[in-house]
């Protein structure tokens, strides 16, 4: 579809270019004939729950985690789970199926439903809206630096709410902290708490490492408990070669870091170039990372 014939049909043609098939309320439909009411508490509230699973030639990656924490953030807000995990497993392998994306993370996401009338109180009776549809993300990395993509970062107070480890579909702090980082000119954004401890970053999770010991912030209502980052630290945990600290890291220790890191479902590990426009340690991606990755590229389908 041209520019102008999307001006005349009123349809937006796809970022990317390749039909996708979604799943709606246990229907597969074409993504741009997918509709949902305007009464969604989804749309009305943010009220819903979302995961993003990787997948590689249509094998998802840690999907019994991404499903329990689907279940955590579901009992959390009081959202029965519409699905079991036979059934999830079922529907979104199909979803794959009609879709042509070779590596593609999916978007899937539980809203409580769709209710007459805006309330904020939960509504009662109402039915869970289901969505998902897949995306393209990069072809998995097996630790090369040459195919590495390096991000560059800057700094922020972390201005988020307090349950910021429930996935939640209401991301406009996330949204806005993500913008600080664009208008400063980088990629991603580095969060630290009013005691100058590092949270997170904008859509991932962190790591650094000094000395070859590797360390991530420890787990609380700050951050998202990361599948990425999970999965990351049992595999150290397993393996003798790794020692990995989860604990409170300050400003001043990322900053002096050899190396920093981001995780997420959709960049596995990915180095970070520079904070704050200041290069990190002596290079990029460093020989730490490359292990690393290297690492997870070896079990992503074990854990
Ligand atoms: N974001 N922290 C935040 C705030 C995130 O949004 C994400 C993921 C992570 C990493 O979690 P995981 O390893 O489970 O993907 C940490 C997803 C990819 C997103 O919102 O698109």
């Amino acid at each position: 579809m041209t520019t102008s014939e999307s001006h005349q049909t009123g349809k937006t043609p796809l970022a990317t270019g390749i039909e996708t098939t979604a799943l709606l309320n246990g229907d597969f439909v074409g993504l741009e004939a997918a509709r949902i009411s305007p009464m969604d508490r989804g749309f009305l509230f943010g009220d819903g729950i979302y995961e993003v699973i990787p997948s590689y030639n249509r094998k998802l990656v840690g999907f019994e985690r991404h499903l329990e924490r689907l279940n955590d953030g579901l009992n959390a807000i009081g959202i029965a789970n519409p699905h079991s995990d036979t059934d999830w497993h079922t529907l979104l392998t199909q979803l794959l199926s009609r879709n042509e994306f070779t590596s593609a993370g999916i978007y899937l996401q539980v809203t409580r439903g769709v209710s007459s009338q805006r309330a904020h109180r939960f509504p009662e009776g109402v039915t869970p809206t289901v969505f998902a549809y897949p995306f393209p993300i990069n072809a998995p990395n097996d630790g090369n630096p040459a195919t590495a993509k390096a991000f560059s970062v800057v700094t922020g107070i972390d201005q988020r709410w307090k349950r910021c480890h429930i996935k939640s579909v209401a991301l406009l702090g996330n949204v806005l902290h993500m913008m600080e980082g664009v208008d400063a000119g980088a990629e991603e954004i580095l969060l630290f708490n009013d005691r100058d401890q590092l949270t997170e970053a904008a859509a991932c999770n962190v790591f650094i490492v000094k000395d070859k010991v590797v360390a991530t912030p420890a787990l609380d209502q700050e951050k998202l408990p990361g599948i990425t980052r999970n999965m990351l630290v049992d595999m150290m945990r397993d393996s003798a070669d790794w020692v990995v600290e989860e604990r409170a890291i300050s400003r001043a220790e990322v900053l002096a870091a050899d190396e920093v890191w981001l995780t997420s479902s959709t960049k596995e590990i990915a180095p970070v170039s520079t904070i704050d426009g200041k290069p990190v340690g002596a290079k990029c991606p460093g020989d730490v990372w490359m292990q690393a990755q290297a690492l997870f590229a070896t079990n992503r389908f074990k854990y």
